[in-house]
């Protein structure tokens, strides 16, 4: 039988002690992406378990190889919710603290349709912060969050309580 995402997650990320700092248990999925079938398998993982929706919003850095491999499967465009200075023009900014450190994420208001279904997509769901950024940034904006979709949730930081009861799947928890 074809394995399945999560199968697929378990058997190729890359686990690393005490990287980027001390103390940190570093999960790399760049096995999983570097992986024809494991990439398809978890993208269409990743956009199973929502419902319909008209955008997906890729998180700078890793969520934006994931948001676009989800995009061109679910047939939608795909918005990028970048670190700071990246974007030129009109943008809007949120600041948010991350396991290690704290961050900022912008975006251009004037790519979001109002009222449009949004799927955030990121890698890995660690405090939450960055993707509870992301959806303040895409509800400021005027989108409504479908949902926050990830391959990884570290549980034990939950991290699901920063979505703040937003829609919310993922492949594979440690
Ligand atoms: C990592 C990961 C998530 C975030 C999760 O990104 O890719 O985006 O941390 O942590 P949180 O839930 O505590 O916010 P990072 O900021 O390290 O940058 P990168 O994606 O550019 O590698
Ligand atoms: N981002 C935040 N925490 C992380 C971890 N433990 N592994 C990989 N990416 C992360
Ligand atoms: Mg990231």
């Amino acid at each position: 039988p074809a394995p399945t995402a999560a199968e697929l997650v378990d058997r190729l990320t890359r686990v690393q002690q005490d990287f980027p700092i001390p103390g940190i248990l570093f999960r790399d999925l760049t096995p999983v992406l570097a992986d024809p079938l494991a990439l398809r398998t978890v993208a269409s993982a990743l956009i199973a378990q929502h419902g319909p929706i008209d955008l997906i919003a890729g998180l700078e850095s890793r969520g934006f190889l994931l948001g676009a491999a989800a995009a061109v499967l679910a047939g939608t465009g795909v918005l990028a919710i970048r670190k700071p200075g990246k974007l030129p023009g009109d943008i809007l900014a949120e600041d948010y603290t991350l396991e290690y450190g704290t961050a900022r994420l912008e975006l251009h208001p004037a790519d979001v349709p109002t009222g449009s279904r949004v799927l955030v997509v990121d890698d890995l769901l660690a405090t939450g912060g960055t993707a509870a950024a992301a959806c303040r940034l895409l509800e400021r904006a005027g989108a409504v969050v479908a949902g926050v979709a990830v391959v990884i949730e570290l549980v034990d930081l939950d991290g699901r309580q920063a979505l703040e009861g937003r829609p919310f799947s993922t492949v594979r928890q440690y």
